[in-house]
């Protein structure tokens, strides 16, 4: 029997018994915030139980599309692991509205199991709710199904949604008790009966369950009765028809089949068995139908639960080694397999193709890169260790890496996540966002003034009017003495921050002595410029005319560094190549930071270049020149855009000495004026992504003294001038390496004049053997084992336990030579001895070490070795 028939049979059957068959409502629920998706048959008639809505009819049946991937009944994680989980299937169900309760809902049941779709009756199981001796009685007594396949299951206290017959929706919603009928897929397949401890093997699996509603949960956790008690069936239509098919996971079924074939034919695949087919075949599903009720992926909600299933899809391609798109291919499949059943897939192909391969396009940019910074990340990890927060975080941040999706392929590998410190990484951003925010106070005012003119390109001074006042985010018409405030003006010489270039600081001042302290300057939108600071003398009020002034000094630092981020861009693609893009940059008062795409680190020599290119750029002195001109023309005369930035249709394009770039930034007037320009650190911020820090004008010569300040302390303190520096630092090293040496020398012949001592203590153990143990002083532990060869060569026929005790610890070394090592292991005695002493030890039968931690014992076990020993060699 095909799906499509098993389908059908279903409907026709309570058809005849007097069912509204009833088509299957959306994937997401209307007006439903308790849920995020449509999770069982009965979600549609959810109003119907409670009384809250009445329909034409009192029975109902249903093919419900579902979906249980986020919420509270999730598969996502199982789906590829088990043979009957899915984030999408059909449930098919029978709803007695106030009609029919228990006694019809399973003489139902059995009729269409057993009639209609003829399974044989013995190979049927059923549970019932623990106290429910009501559904007990009719399966025994009526039914006649035998009392030792009747099993009754306990809720095990508190809440569980779909486990220990008693079901319910969501937290909260209609809810009763059921019976679960379980089909015995034989004794091939491992697995026991509901409620035995291997239950949750394949073997018994649950093919349909019968709810008895009767009560409602409210969000306190109370249940108050049903007006009148209903029924609520869902059979797994995948399930049922895997029974029906006699295969024996529901991915065999001709469904299925047809999804698997067209994912291994699109991922070229041979082997029809790889698990990541199934993945495929059943995320498509679950994705085109969500697309169809409207979810389209996102960062939140259910349009991210939408966008996890999409690449936990494309992560599966990517593992059977597909590089390019292939997912939404599938959409015709699809079309093909259950078309016929939801005409929608077919009407909505192009649409459903369109967002899956947008979405498809999106992350395949950075799967690569994320799995090799996976790859890398779990090839460092310690045996057994997790999976630490800060590596999920940036695959999830940079990468798109839904935590589900890095979870699953730790997985795979065994291994596990930090979760915890995933939200620890999370807060943290978070609260990093939330504190540079607090900077921004200009934007998201509400402003309905004239624009800002900006004059600041040729003066740093000019008047302008207060067009409007904002104090703690609301406007204002005035301002008091010691307030922060944000002023807006019609005009002002104020550079607002916009690319990359900080804001201006400076003076509003005006009559009865006014004084603003303008601390920074932000965009409220484009063209209008937000002076925050604090008024410290006088009154401010919207209308009055100020004279603003520019903090010269600070804007001067600025400019330098801003032209020689535009020279130093070029020169870094004079000397790394074309690709160098820059990816990001800060230009304030103190220095330019420059991020740019690029895969190696630079070497010494490569910033080396890149200074002396500047620099030369900068001797040369020429005048800087900005010019309006429309986008196109800028590009065509090679001006460089930044990527990522918008620009207008008129732009402005700067000249400064070889570079040409749009920027609407403030600039010095010859580049002369920008001064030295130094590179100070160089280094990776993401993969691929480089970050230089430079300086520029006074700032580097503060920089070059300040080293000059450290050589100079340094070859104070080594007697010497900066110049002889890494002569004397070389002649100090090879002094150094001379004095171990020497030193390492005369601990041998130390150890050497111990050694012929210690041979008098050695006892004869019988004939021709003997015994020495001996704790030394003044040895170094890594001299031990030397010592114990030696002792060996000598003494020819011997068991030698060496020991020292430094700072508390023993360290033993024990020896045995060839000719005794059969009966007396030199790792056994190790550990007999280090034993005593809390400690451990092992090593092969002619040498080994260990320690121990207590000291005080260590001549008791130096005594028990005697007779240890001689157990062992009498034998
Ligand atoms: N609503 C019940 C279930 O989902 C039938 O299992």
């Amino acid at each position: 029997m095909k799906t499509s028939e098993i389908r059908q049979k279903f409907l026709s059957f309570f058809e005849s018994k007097g069912h509204h068959i009833v088509s299957s409502a959306s994937l997401v629920p209307g007006n439903d915030p308790t849920l995020l998706f449509t999770n069982a048959g009965m979600v549609q008639f959810k109003d119907v139980f409670t009384g809250k809505e009445t329909r034409p009819y009192n029975r109902a049946t249903s093919s419900q599309r579902c979906v249980r991937a986020g919420g509270k009944h999730n598969d996502l994680e199982n789906v590829g692991y088990t043979a009957r989980h899915h984030t999408f299937f059909e449930m098919l169900g029978n709803f007695s509205f106030g009609d029919y309760f228990k006694q019809d809902a399973i003489r139902y049941a059995w009729e269409l199991l057993t009639t209609v779709y003829q399974l044989p009756a013995e190979k049927l199981w059923v549970t019932v709710y623990q106290e429910d001796d009501e559904a007990y009685d009719i399966w025994a007594s009526e039914i006649g199904v035998p009392k030792e396949r009747i099993i009754r299951i306990g809720d095990k206290g508190g809440v569980r949604y779909n486990s220990d017959n008693f079901w319910q929706m969501a937290d909260t919603g209609p809810c009763g008790p059921c019976s679960e009928i379980f089909y015995d897929h034989g004794a091939d397949v491992w697995g026991g009966p509901p409620g035995s401890p291997e239950e949750d093997g394949d073997r018994y699996i649950e093919v349909w369950n019968l709810v008895f509603m009767q009560f409602e949960r409210s969000a306190d956790g109370s249940m108050t009765p049903l007006p009148k008690p209903c029924v609520d069936t869902g059979m797994g239509l995948e399930r049922i028809s895997a029974v029906l098919q006699h295969v024996h996971s529901n991915y065999e079924i001709d469904l299925f089949q047809s999804l698997i074939h067209a994912a291994a034919r699109e991922t070229k695949t041979n082997d029809l068995s790889n698990n990541s087919l199934k993945v495929i075949a059943d995320h498509i599903r679950a994705c085109s139908f969500l697309i169809i009720d409207g979810v389209i992926p996102s960062n939140e909600g259910r349009g991210y639960v939408l966008r996890r299933i999409i690449r936990r899809a494309l992560r599966h391609g990517h593992k059977l080694g597909q590089k390019g798109l292939f997912f939404y291919r599938l959409v015709q499949d699809l079309g093909q397999a259950m078309g016929e059943a939801y005409p929608e897939l077919i009407q909505q192909r192009e649409r459903i193709e369109q967002v899956l391969r947008q979405e498809e396009e999106r992350f395949s940019e950075t799967l690569e890169n994320g799995m090799r910074i996976l790859e890398g990340a779990l090839a460092a990890l310690p045996a057994s260790a997790k999976l630490d927060g800060q590596t999920l975080f940036t695959l999830y941040d940079t990468y798109g890496f839904p935590v589900d999706l890095t979870a699953d392929i730790c997985r795979e590998r065994g291994i596990e996540v930090d979760l915890d410190g995933f939200e620890v990484a999370m807060e943290n951003q978070r609260q990093m966002a939330r504190a540079s925010g607090k900077f921004k106070t200009a934007e998201g005012l509400s402003y309905s003034g004239v624009q800002t003119r900006f004059d600041g390109y040729t003066t740093l001074e000019g008047k302008g009017t207060v067009t409007a006042l904002y104090v703690d985010g609301t406007s204002v018409q005035s301002v008091a003495q010691g307030q922060q405030a944000v002023v807006v003006l019609d005009a002002t010489p104020f550079y607002a921050e916009s690319g990359g270039q900080v804001g201006d600081a400076g003076i509003l001042s005006g009559d009865n002595g006014l004084s603003f302290d303008v601390q920074d300057t932000q965009k409220i939108s484009n063209q209008v410029f937000g002076h925050q600071g604090v008024l410290s003398a006088g009154t401010l009020s919207v209308g009055q005319t100020v004279q603003a002034q520019v903090d010269t000094e600070r804007r001067d630092r600025v400019i330098r560094n801003h032209s020689a981020t535009h020279l130093m861009h070029k020169a870094l693609r004079q000397v790394l190549g074309s690709h160098v893009q820059q990816r990001g940059s800060l230009v304030d008062a103190e220095k330019t930071r420059f991020d740019f795409a690029h895969d190696a680190a630079m070497s010494a020599e490569q910033i080396a270049q890149v200074e002396a290119i500047v620099n030369d750029q900068v001797l040369a002195n020429q005048a800087v020149q900005a010019q309006l001109m429309s986008f196109d023309d800028a590009v065509s005369g090679g001006a460089m855009a930044l990527f990522g930035e918008k620009y207008g249709d008129e732009v402005r394009v700067l000249d400064i000495g070889f570079s040409r770039e749009l920027c609407g930034g403030t600039h010095v007037q010859r580049t002369g004026d920008i001064g030295l320009f130094k590179i100070v650190s160089e280094g990776g911020v993401a993969a691929g992504v480089r970050r230089i820090e430079a300086i520029t004008g006074i700032n580097s010569l503060h920089w070059v003294q300040a080293q000059e300040r450290l050589l100079n302390e340094a070859s104070a303190s080594l007697r010497t001038q900066p110049e002889g520096l890494a002569a004397r630092i070389s002649a100090l090293q090879s002094q150094v390496k001379d004095l171990e040496r020497e030193r390492e020398q005369m601990q041998s012949k130390l150890a050497a004049s111990a050694g012929q001592d210690l041979l008098a203590q050695a006892v004869p153990l019988n004939d021709s053997s003997r015994l020495l143990v001996a704790t030394l002083q003044g040895v170094e532990a890594k001299a031990l084992r030397e010592m114990a060869d030696q002792l060996k060569n000598k003494l020819q026929s011997a068991v030698i336990l060496l020991s020292i005790v430094a700072d508390g610890k023993v360290s033993l070394v024990a020896g045995v030579t060839p000719d005794l090592t059969s009966k007396v292991k030199a790792g056994d005695l190790v550990g007999f001895v280090a034993s005593q002493m809390g400690g451990k030890g092992g090593g092969r039968p002619d040498m080994a070490m260990g320690g121990g931690n207590d000291a005080s014992v260590l001549p008791q076990a130096n005594a028990s070795v005697q007779a240890w020993v001689e157990s062992k060699l009498g034998a």
